[in-house]
């Protein structure tokens, strides 16, 4: 077998291992332990089933009952109605407590597909697959699970941690260019919200992630794992330090869903988010300017988009901004910074400085 690296996601009784190398979905014997029952179902879309759905099944052992289902591509399907695809699936093939289901594919797929299993008779086991760069780095791991509602992004969830995430990295080589840099945005968060030396890291190493020279790729996805893990074995539930991870969200979320899902990846939507972010420290006085710019030239150097979308409306951003789930008591939390590597969460920020701010980004103008 292939070298892969190992990183644990310390929960007690829930510890599960990320494993991250070359080759993976073709060694399941690396993971077969987090499979419990007998009965697994893989959930996939048809564009990444059609690439990797047949190694991942061939891979599992003949004592196994295996179904698979696949479901359309896209954000639009990270529904309820697709959720009841899995639970009818899951019925079909007379899944029991202990079946596990595989979920195959980015974050929409694993949010998706996490959720149905954090539901089907309360919750039974699953691995995830992820095989989009944001998923490897965030989505995967955490047990965040939820879906869609056309109110707003991930309204109806469950926190459900897998039993194992598998990192292929080869999967990597399919991943459309836009999909990559998408997936850089969420890396370099790692960076700004709580590690400086690696924010300087990826400055120095970003020709090679946009090349997907692998070792500078594993050691992103490997850095970004650690942050992650980090955070959630000391906070599962998102009580305080775990919200850092929505450093630029809550603007992200905001851009999202003012444009309907898909106009912006989610990538993209978080790197403006994060600009927006660090623009709005530096306007109270919390942070630097020049680590805005510092950070707005590493996200334009990965092709990240940085201003806000033609004919975006502040007050209607900001609305939407105050629907957001770490609001707390109809103030507006914002995950803001002291400078790279130091997020805060902010618990009451003006909202005017945040409706000027946004006024004042409108429109095609670049720099921090
Ligand atoms: N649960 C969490 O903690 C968490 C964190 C961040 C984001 N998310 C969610 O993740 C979702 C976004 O995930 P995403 O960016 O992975 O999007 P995605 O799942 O839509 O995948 C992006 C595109 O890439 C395709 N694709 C996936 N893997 C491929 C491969 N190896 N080769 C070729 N094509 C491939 C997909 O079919 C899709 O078209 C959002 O719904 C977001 O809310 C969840």
């Amino acid at each position: 077998m292939n070298e892969a690296l190992r990183i644990d996601v310390e929960l007690g009784p829930r510890r599960y291992p990320i494993w991250i190398g070359a080759g993976l979905l073709g060694q399941p014997a690396r993971w077969r332990s987090a499979i419990g029952g007998r009965h697994v179902l893989v959930v996939s879309n048809d564009v990444v089933a059609a690439l990797y759905l047949d190694r991942v099944v061939a891979g599992l052992d003949a004592g196994l009952v295996v179904a698979t289902l696949v479901v359309p591509d896209g954000e639009a399907h990270k529904t309820l109605a697709t959720s009841a695809r899995v639970f009818a699936a899951l019925a079909e093939m007379k899944a029991s407590r202990d079946a596990t289901i595989i979920a195959l594919g980015g974050g929409v797929i694993g949010d998706m597909a996490g959720f149905a299993a954090a539901c089907w008779m309360r919750g039974i086991a699953f691995v995830q697959i992820p095989t989009t760069l944001l998923a490897m780095v965030d989505s995967s791991v955490g047990g965040k699970t939820a879906v869609d509602l056309p109110q707003g992004k991930n309204l109806v969830g469950a926190f459900h941690q897998p039993r194992a995430v598998i990192v292929d990295t080869d999967t990597l080589a399919t991943l459309p260019e836009r999909e990559l840099r998408a997936g850089l945005a969420e890396v370099v968060k790692y960076g700004a919200l709580g590690d400086a030396r690696f924010f300087a890291w990826l400055e120095a190493h970003a020709d090679a992630l946009l090349q997907r020279d692998p070792e500078a790729l594993t050691h992103a996805i490997e850095t970004s794992c650690r942050s992650k893990a980090g955070i959630v074995a000391r906070d599962e539930t998102e009580q305080g330090e775990r919200a850092l991870l929505n450093f630029g969200h809550t603007f992200g979320h905001a851009l999202e869903t003012a444009g309907g899902y898909g106009a912006l990846l989610h990538g993209e939507a978080i790197a403006i988010g994060m600009l927006l972010a660090a623009r709005l420290s530096a306007r109270l006085g919390r942070a630097p300017t020049a680590d805005a710019q510092r950070l707005h030239a590493l996200l334009t150097r990965f092709g990240l988009p940085s201003a806000l979308p033609p004919g975006s409306d502040a007050q209607r951003l900001l609305d939407l901004m105050r629907l957001d789930k770490k609001n707390v008591s109809g103030r507006l939390r914002l995950i803001l910074w002291r400078g790279i590597g130091q997020a805060e969460i902010v618990p009451d920020v003006d909202e005017a400085a945040v409706l000027t701010m946004l006024a004042e980004q409108r429109g095609p103008r670049a720099g921090g």
